[in-house]
């Protein structure tokens, strides 16, 4: 039967963190996780706990300390996969065991090496395992979009007997056409004899741009649940993005006849987040939460608009939570304001964040006359989402000019020891890149500098972004500051400490 509550299954945390250079440490993933109870999200993928130790310690975190949510842990089909995500998911209120094997051919003859007896053995033996430990195991057929339907059917039916309480239909390349992939998950529903003992669930690749419309055409032909991540991140072109979705089943109730819990006055935030933390810009035209999702550019939409919102909004920009420019704080504003500011903005800080955030504050309000959201926003993430910094910028004195030649002097801390360098460049950035890069003594090459401004205004906080590679490790790093030389030092800091973080992992 169509329609009825979806669930949402969020998977930034997994497969989103595998587009390149999104990596997440495990203070970032935790941040995100709270911001998903937040949202409401049903289920959260956590990650793939025998990925890496660090991967492990992340799930482990999340299933340990969030409440209120399912966190589920990604698992190939073998036990020592199973094991180790059950050790990262025990202490979890109702934690998910997402095990998957790939059943298209394709997949079946090149990768795996097997045949179809091998492989519905394979999958009915790991769900068999996987159901020792939780009822709440997900059964994911790789690639099942290329795959043979009735194999798919055959698969799902003896997983379902094995213990699979959700089965997973997922677009893994992207391949499918909305009609195609509604009709396939309508085939399922029909020649599943027990499809009303699971939950029958997509997840969607975006390499030809309709991750989210095969997501729409399968949640109409039946399917119940919906795996999705923030921005649409995710590997190679991405995933179905959460906040489509989620504003598509709302804006068109009438005619999906389905809904979600998701609060959704908290996705741009959300988005917001997800972005400052993997680095990854939103590109302006992104639907719901672009820059331009509901700015009004014509003077005829621009009338329209000031006549009557619906005529050319069919979404309330309220409802998503954009706050338009609303005027946070000035620079008089005390500790008592911010501090109200920040929970209402859904920030839970200890006393020592409060403190860094408080004096950060003040130092960019001095400068900037009027604090905005965004701007309040850029602080917190700076100052709380910070990982361990080997690297931390002191000061810096940049010098440029028409007729001067750019020079840097830069003032750090490496590993605890105070150093200060100086270099000259072709403009102060460049010369202040070539002061940190000797301190540093890395052997990384800048491959990407952007330059945005967060608000508008000649005071407005610069934000850059690098993406910086070291032995073909690609990271992102992002800086704010009102500055915009020391924005670009902080971003080449923030990327440096994430490439010596993830040495470490
Ligand atoms: O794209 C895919 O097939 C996946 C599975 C692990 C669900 O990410
Ligand atoms: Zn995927």
């Amino acid at each position: 039967m169509a329609g009825g509550k979806i669930f949402i299954f969020d998977t930034t945390l997994r497969d989103g963190e595998q587009s390149p250079g999104a990596s997440m440490n495990m203070q970032e993933k935790f941040r995100l996780a709270q911001q998903f109870v937040k949202l409401n999200i049903d289920i959260i993928e956590a990650g793939f706990p025998v990925a890496s130790k660090g991967d492990f310690d992340c799930v482990k975190n999340i299933a340990d300390h969030i409440c209120d949510i399912q966190v589920a842990g990604l698992a190939r089909c073998n036990e020592k996969d199973i094991d180790t995500a059950w050790q990262a998911l025990k202490n979890g209120d109702n934690s998910r065991i997402h095990i998957f094997l790939a059943t298209s051919d394709i997949h079946m003859k090149y990768k795996l090496k097997m045949d179809r007896e091998q492989v519905l053995e394979l999958a009915v033996a790991s769900v068999r395992h996987a159901a020792k430990y939780t009822s709440n195991v997900e059964f994911s057929a790789e690639d099942a979009s290329r795959s043979d339907l009735d194999f798919v059917c055959e698969v799902f039916e003896a997983v379902i007997r094995a213990g699979a309480t959700t089965l997973n239909f997922p677009d893994t390349t992207g391949y499918a056409m909305p009609d195609e992939f509604g009709d396939s998950i309508a085939y399922l529903n029909r020649h599943i004899p027990s499809i009303d003992k699971a939950v029958l669930s997509v997840h969607c690749h975006n390499d030809l741009g309709l991750a989210t419309a095969n997501s729409l055409a399968a949640v109409k032909a039946g399917a119940r649940q919906v795996e999705c991540t923030v921005n649409g991140i995710g590997e190679r072109a991405g995933n179905t993005a959460m906040e489509e979705v989620v504003m598509a089943l709302r804006t068109r109730a009438d005619l999906l006849k389905a809904t979600t819990d998701v609060v959704t006055e908290h996705i741009t935030a959300t988005s917001r987040m997800v972005s400052t933390i993997t680095g990854m810009l939103v590109q302006p035209n992104k639907a719901v939460v672009g820059a331009n999702a509901f700015a009004h550019e014509s003077g005829i939409h621009q009338d329209g608009v000031l006549k009557e919102r619906t005529t050319y909004e069919i979404m309330n920009p309220c409802d998503v939570g954009l706050n338009q420019n609303s005027l946070v704080l000035g620079k008089h504003s005390g500790r008592h304001a911010l501090y109200d500011k920040i929970a209402v903005m859904g920030y839970k800080l200890n006393a020592d964040e409060l403190e860094r955030v408080f004096n950060r504050f003040k130092t960019v309000a001095d400068v900037k006359k009027e604090m905005f959201d965004e701007d309040l926003e850029a602080i917190l993430m700076d100052e709380v989402l910070r990982i361990p910094n080997i690297y931390e910028l002191l000061s810096l004195g940049a010098m440029s000019g028409s007729k001067t030649l750019p020079t840097s002097s830069v003032r750090m801390r490496v590993n605890d020891k105070e150093m200060t360098g100086c270099a000259i460049g072709v403009g102060p950035i460049d010369a202040t890149f070539r002061a940190i890069a000797k301190l540093t003594k890395t052997g990384s090459k800048l491959l990407y500098f952007a330059v945005s401004s967060i608000t508008g205004g000649t005071d407005a906080q610069g934000e850059v972004m690098v993406r910086i590679e070291d032995n073909s490790v690609v990271v992102l790093g992002k800086g704010a500051d009102p500055d915009i030389v020391t924005a670009a030092a902080k971003a080449y800091l923030n990327g440096l400490n994430r490439l010596e973080y993830l040495k470490k992992k």
